[in-house]
């Protein structure tokens, strides 16, 4: 194994910031909130809800991509675990501003804000302003929907969101400002922090952070340390310590593993590297798999979208997860690796049950692969729009023959303990003529084939109704579509 590194390195306030846990004391799974927050001179980010809702936290990590340019990315600090950013630049609202002979400068973001009212109280500024701040570095005069996704993760309690997308429209267009003129200088930074390329491990108190920089270091990794807890993007984990106040013994967190990020596409497929952040995703498919695209759209916040990973989302096993019902429908296969070689399966295969999988303890997911099937349909029902967990959610395929069903599959999250499809409906459907007559019966078969839970969600009636009404919205948003795809 190569050479460890104890500490982890980053960029902030514009120069190099190394952190050894052992002599400061710091819990290697200590958030980027929490770190920031340890200094006077950073308390401009807040923590509303430590828990990815509110946005309070946001901060910004920089870093070249493949080609070179910067990217920005807005992000929940709430969630991150600090060796997470080692080799990035860590951006707070603090450093927005400049001082120039004695006078403070306001970045254009916030003299926006200020021009055009959009703080009152002022807890969610710095939050809305850093999510802001991203989005000028990314999108050059881009349109509201782009705005609106940008700040789906900010709450707002007393401005109104108005005066807020006003400034956002504003400023984004296009100006540098005083990042874009040291941008080859922290290049630069980065390029030399990330020269040490050596596998991150620390030790301290009762705790052990393992960050391999390699797929070949993360299963050597694993296979010493089966009892760690593998973490991406840490959007679910991180909740354990947040909110229920576990301490994570072990950790290998695979953030830094470039191998997993990838996305190769062949004629009939394409094929997603587990470690990919969701956002990432959303840009790379770039409208192909629209039914996939539309499931991003409504996928937690932009904030969250950048740290989670497909890996993640289907680790998790959650009966709630929203890719799932859709890549059942995809008849996505997933592809496990370990230091014996690959195997895949179906995916459907790997669900075991509640927040269970197939995968052994020597094994990470490698990668998602996705048919290009046409027909595909999802949708999702949650109390709101952005933002919000799936009460129920369906991803549904069909393929007919001169106007009778030849393939179907109706794969629902929220029903169960774990994502599944009507099995007894698509049989029934399977072969009948899909018209309105056969889907209203269909619904009854549908509405009795789940005993789904209430929870602090919706009660058991309401999801039943919902998966049988969502049957009758897909016959009804598809027919012309599908009959003249026949
Ligand atoms: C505010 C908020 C909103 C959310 N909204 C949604 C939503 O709308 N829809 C939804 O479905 N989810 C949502 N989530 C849940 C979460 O963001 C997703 O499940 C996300 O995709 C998890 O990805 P991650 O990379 O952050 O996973 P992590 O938290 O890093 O890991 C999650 C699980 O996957 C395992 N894992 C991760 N990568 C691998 C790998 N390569 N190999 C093996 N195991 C692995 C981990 O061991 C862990 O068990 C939300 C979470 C928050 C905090
Ligand atoms: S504190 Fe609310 S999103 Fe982080
Ligand atoms: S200005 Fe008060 S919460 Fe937004």
């Amino acid at each position: 194994m190569a050479a460890l590194q104890k500490t982890v390195r980053f960029i902030l306030d514009g120069k190099t910031v190394t952190v050894d846990f052992e002599k400061e004391r710091f819990s290697p799974t200590i958030t980027v909130l929490n770190y920031l927050r340890s200094f006077p001179n950073h308390k401009g980010v807040k923590e509303g809800c430590a828990e990815g809702d509110c946005g309070a936290c946001t901060v910004v990590m920089a870093e070249p991509d493949n080609s070179g340019k910067m990217i920005y990315r807005a992000v929940n600090s709430c969630l991150i675990f600090l060796p997470m950013i080692d080799g990035k630049q860590l951006i707070t609202i603090e450093n927005l501003a400049q001082k120039k002979d004695n006078k403070t400068i306001l970045h254009p973001v916030q003299q926006a804000m200020v021009d055009l009212n959009g703080s009152q109280c002022g807890f969610c500024t710095p939050g809305i302003v850093m999510s802001i701040f991203a989005l000028q570095k990314s999108h050059v005069n881009p349109s509201r929907e782009i705005v609106e996704d940008a700040l789906t993760g900010n709450l707002c309690r007393c401005t109104g969101y108005q005066p807020i997308l006003h400034a956002a429209l504003k400023v984004s267009n296009g100006q540098p400002d005083h990042f874009s003129e040291k941008e080859n200088f922290i290049k630069k930074e980065l390029a030399n922090l990330k020269s040490d390329h050596s596998d991150i491990f620390i030790n301290i108190e009762g705790q052990t952070y393992i960050q391999p920089k390699s797929l070949k270091s993360a299963l050597e990794f694993l296979s010493e340390h089966y009892d760690a807890m593998v973490i991406n993007g840490s959007t679910d984990v991180a909740l354990k310590q947040t909110k229920k106040f576990e301490l994570i013994p072990k950790v290998i967190d695979l953030s830094a593993v470039q191998e997993l990020k990838f996305i190769k596409e062949e004629d009939d497929q394409v094929e997603i590297g587990a470690g990919l952040s969701l956002e990432s995703i959303k840009s790379k498919l770039n409208g192909q798999f629209q039914a996939f695209h539309e499931m991003l759209k409504v996928f937690a916040s932009k904030q969250i979208r950048e740290l989670a990973t497909l890996g993640g989302n289907i680790g998790t096993a959650s009966p709630i997860g929203d890719t799932l019902p859709l890549l059942f429908a995809y008849d996505a296969k997933i592809k496990l690796i370990d230091q014996s070689g690959e195997r895949t399966l179906n995916l459907e295969d790997f669900i075991k049950g509640y927040r269970q999988t197939d995968l052994k303890p020597s094994e990470l997911i490698y990668s998602v692969i996705i048919p290009k099937h046409q027909n595909i349909w999802f949708h999702k029902i949650s109390k709101r729009k952005d933002l919000d967990i799936s009460t129920v959610s369906a991803g549904f395929r069909l393929n007919l023959d001169h106007g009778k069903v030849k393939d179907i599959c109706l794969a629902f999250g929220g029903m169960a303990a774990m994502p599944k499809r009507a099995k007894q409906t698509e049989a029934f459907l399977t072969g009948k003529v899909w018209n309105e007559t056969n889907v209203t019966e269909a619904m009854k078969f549908l509405k009795e084939e789940f005993q789904p839970i209430s929870d602090a969600r919706s009660g058991a009636e309401f999801r039943k109704l919902a998966a049988k009404n969502l049957l009758l919205k897909f016959f009804e948003e598809r027919k012309d579509e599908i009959s003249t795809a026949r």
